[in-house]
This record gives C-alpha cells, sequence and structure tokens, in this order.
C-alpha cells in the first residue's frame, strides 16, 4: 500500500460521495500538490476557447485531431464547448527518450484513422512545449492538403520553444513549470487530477 489507500481516507470520500460534496482528487489523493487552475478556471477558460472556435467556422464542419494521452480531458469537454458538427480522431507520438522532456526526434505510434484532405482540422494539444511534436504533426497533416488546420492547446510555454509554432488557440500561456493533471502526466501518472497542478521536485513519488 502506498499509504493514501486508508480507511481514513476511504471515509472521507464515501462521506463526500454521500453529502454530494464535489470530490476532490487534488485535495484527498494528493493533499501536498500545489494547484495551478482550479477545475473551475480551466471550465470557463474551456468554454471561451469553444465559443471563438464555433465562431471562426462559420458553420462549417470540424474534425479534431486529440493527440494522446494527455489531450484526451481538453478534448472531451472542448468538444462539449463548441456549437459544431464534429468528429474525432486520435494520432499518438513518442518522442526518443524517456523522462519529463521531450528529447527531439518524434515517432507517429497511432495515425490519424479518416483522410483530412479537405477538411477543417483542429489539432488539440494539452500542451506545447518545444513545439517538436506540433512541428512534427502539423508537417504531417498538410501533406493530406486539409482546408484549414488550426491548433489549440490549453498550455503554452513559449519560452521552450525550439521549433516554430503559433498556436490558433491557446487556454493558458505559463512560464517554465512542469505541470500535470488533466491529462498531463509525469511517468504516465496525475492525469486524472482534475486540476492543473504543479510538480515540485520534492514531491515524493
Ligand atoms: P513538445 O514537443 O516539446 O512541444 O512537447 C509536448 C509534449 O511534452 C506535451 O504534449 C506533453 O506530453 C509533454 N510535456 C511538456 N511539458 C510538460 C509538462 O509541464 N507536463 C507534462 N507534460 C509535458
Ligand atoms: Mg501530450
Amino acid at each position: 500500500m502506498n499509504g493514501i489507500d486508508t480507511d481514513l481516507h476511504r471515509k472521507a470520500w464515501l462521506q463526500a460521495l454521500n453529502s454530494g460534496d464535489t470530490i476532490s482528487m487534488s485535495a484527498a489523493a494528493y493533499p501536498d500538490l500545489e494547484i495551478l487552475y482550479t477545475r473551475q478556471q480551466i471550465a470557463e477558460r474551456v468554454a471561451e476557447l469553444g465559443a471563438q472556435i464555433t465562431r471562426d467556422l462559420n458553420g462549417e464542419k470540424l474534425v479534431m485531431v486529440g493527440v494522446l494521452k494527455g489531450a484526451a480531458p481538453f478534448l472531451a469537454d472542448l468538444a462539449r464547448a463548441v456549437q459544431v458538427d464534429a468528429t474525432f480522431d486520435f494520432v499518438a507520438t513518442s518522442s526518443y527518450g524517456h523522462g519529463s522532456r521531450s528529447s527531439g526526434a518524434v515517432k507517429l505510434i497511432k495515425d490519424l484513422d479518416q483522410p483530412i484532405e479537405g477538411k477543417n482540422v483542429l489539432v488539440v494539444e494539452d500542451i506545447l512545449d518545444t513545439g517538436i511534436t506540433l512541428a512534427y504533426l502539423r508537417k504531417l497533416f498538410l501533406q493530406q492538403r486539409p482546408k484549414t488546420l488550426r491548433i489549440a492547446t490549453l498550455l503554452d510555454k513559449p519560452s521552450r520553444r525550439i521549433e516554430e509554432i503559433k498556436p490558433d488557440y491557446v487556454g493558458f500561456s505559463i512560464p517554465n513549470l512542469f505541470v500535470i493533471g488533466y491529462g498531463m502526466d509525469y511517468a504516465e501518472r496525475y492525469r486524472n487530477l482534475p486540476d492543473i497542478c504543479l510538480m515540485t521536485p520534492d514531491h515524493p513519488e
């Protein structure tokens, strides 16, 4: 056991469930984590982005392409905030190397299921860091000649950029911090935190 699955915790969760309170994963399972953006702040910003994307599409259809796995929660929320006729597709990439930072080269692990020629495509990313992943995907997708190709990223760290990428929709622009939650991971953990939290170097594994 890792110390969080105690009787006390179980009781607190059950109590919160029964009382109808919102259960905070961040608070209950990881009491030490510092929140950068709360679920409410995220929801408000996602609603704004959805309205903006809806306006820009002018009644045309949309293909939303999520970059697995981190973009899944953002795509799910954003898709319900846009008022357009939309379909989903997903790609997965991996950067060579390992750990919390991208290393340089990108490999496509899962390609699009459907062709995007002539379509309005919105690439949905959790966080834009060096830009290497999105520069690779943009080049790949442009070869298929979509009608439009836009990029939505929930977070942007412009100070880390190596490849030039200008996202069309940005949730929040942040300094060079390592963040987790709402899809974003550290070694595959924390993706299910409802809030975006700071990964501090001294946080216990
Ligand atoms: P890029 O190719 O450097 O732009 O990397 C983008 C990818 O790196 C994101 O989709 C994330 O998977 C990962 N990444 C970059 N910064 C963070 C972070 O602060 N937390 C979690 N993942 C991150
Ligand atoms: Mg990602």
